[in-house]
């Protein structure tokens, strides 16, 4: 099975609002418990700075990676400054272990750089064993910790 990546657009809100639920499903909050992180991350897509890569396995969608910018309040949960844009990535269950993550960083981080960026960071649950993992192999390291998560951040070079 071959995977594919290729750019988001604006027609893959509702996928990428899809997979952030994945990604952030266990911290979902109710519409009137402040700005979650459907609000944070996708609302309004399409700002400057928005970047997303979506992965076709066999021409389905299976996952996705995408970095907003924050240069002002609500910040994201894993800010660091004004010119580093918060990473979020997420695979539908079924398709996991295969690569497809991997190939998302790959993809993405490659904007990145295209676009001039020296920096991603991103929150992650300390917990979430396989999204560290994944961080880590990219070379993320940590910046900050929280009682329930990290803050990671990765310099491009
Ligand atoms: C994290 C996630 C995106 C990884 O995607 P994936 O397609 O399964 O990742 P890959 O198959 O490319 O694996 C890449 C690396 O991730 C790490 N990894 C993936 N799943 C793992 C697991 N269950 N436990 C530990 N490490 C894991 C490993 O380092 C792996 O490298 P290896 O295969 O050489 O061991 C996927 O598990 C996911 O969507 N999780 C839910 C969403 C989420 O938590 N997103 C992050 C929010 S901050």
């Amino acid at each position: 099975m071959a995977v594919v990546v290729r750019r988001g657009g604006a027609q893959d809100v509702r996928f990428l609002r899809d997979m952030l639920h994945h990604a952030y499903y266990w911290k979902e909050r109710q519409p009137d418990a402040g700005p979650g992180p459907v609000q944070l991350y996708v609302k309004a897509w399409g700002r400057p700075g928005d970047t997303a890569v979506i992965a076709l396995l066999d021409g389905f969608p299976v996952g996705a990676a995408w970095y907003r910018l924050f240069t002002g309040e609500p910040f994201g949960y894993g800010f660091v400054d004004e010119n580093t844009p918060e990473l979020a990535v997420a695979v539908v269950p079924n398709a996991r272990g295969l690569g497809v993550g991997s190939a998302l960083m790959r993809g993405l981080l490659e904007r990145a750089k295209d676009d001039g960026y020296t920096a991603l960071s991103l929150a992650v649950d300390r917990h979430n064993e396989g999204a560290i993992g994944l961080y880590r192999q990219f070379g993320f390291g940590q910046v900050t910790e929280a009682p329930d998560s990290l803050t990671l951040r990765l310099e491009l070079t």
